[in-house]
């Protein structure tokens, strides 16, 4: 009879345990809601694009009066040799804090804006050709 209860239990426990593992698993993608994608996209094209690029190429009006330069954000090794941390601290701290140009500004409003700041690096991926 308690063996009965125990096992019981223990089925309980697997099943309210299950999904949450699935969901835990490892590097998955943040979840970005459409409102947050929509602010990254704006965010890049009023701010971002004007040194790096519509499309991320390194190419914006401002960037022609830099050194070094911003690199293409479509190059596929490039994007391989970064972690999404990396990007991350870039976009909230600027060039500066990782060594890199203080001409890449830091962007202290969005320091708390955990999901924005992952939309635009998942924009910056998405860059990629
Ligand atoms: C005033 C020009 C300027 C603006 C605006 C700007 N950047 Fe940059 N950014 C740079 C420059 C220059 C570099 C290259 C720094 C270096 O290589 O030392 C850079 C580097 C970067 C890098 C790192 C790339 C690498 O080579 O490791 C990322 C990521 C980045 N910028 C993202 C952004 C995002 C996202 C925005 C908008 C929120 C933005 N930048 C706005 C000039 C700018």
């Amino acid at each position: 009879m308690t063996r009965k209860i125990v096992f019981a239990s223990l089925a309980l426990l697997a099943l309210a345990v299950t999904p949450a593992c699935n969901k835990g698993g490892g590097a998955a993608a943040p979840v970005i809601s459409p409102q947050a994608k929509q602010e990254a996209q704006e965010i890049f094209s009023s701010r971002c694009a004007v040194c790096h690029g519509a499309q991320g190429a390194g190419d914006g009006a401002a960037s022609a009066g830099l050194t070094p330069k911003p690199r293409n954000f479509q190059d596929k090794s490039w994007q391989g040799t970064v972690k999404d941390d990396y990007l991350v601290n870039i976009i909230k701290n600027g060039g500066g804090a990782v060594g890199k140009s203080p001409a890449m500004p830091p962007n202290p409003d969005l320091a708390e804006k955990t999901e924005v700041v992952n939309a635009l690096v998942a924009h910056l991926r998405g860059l990629a050709k």
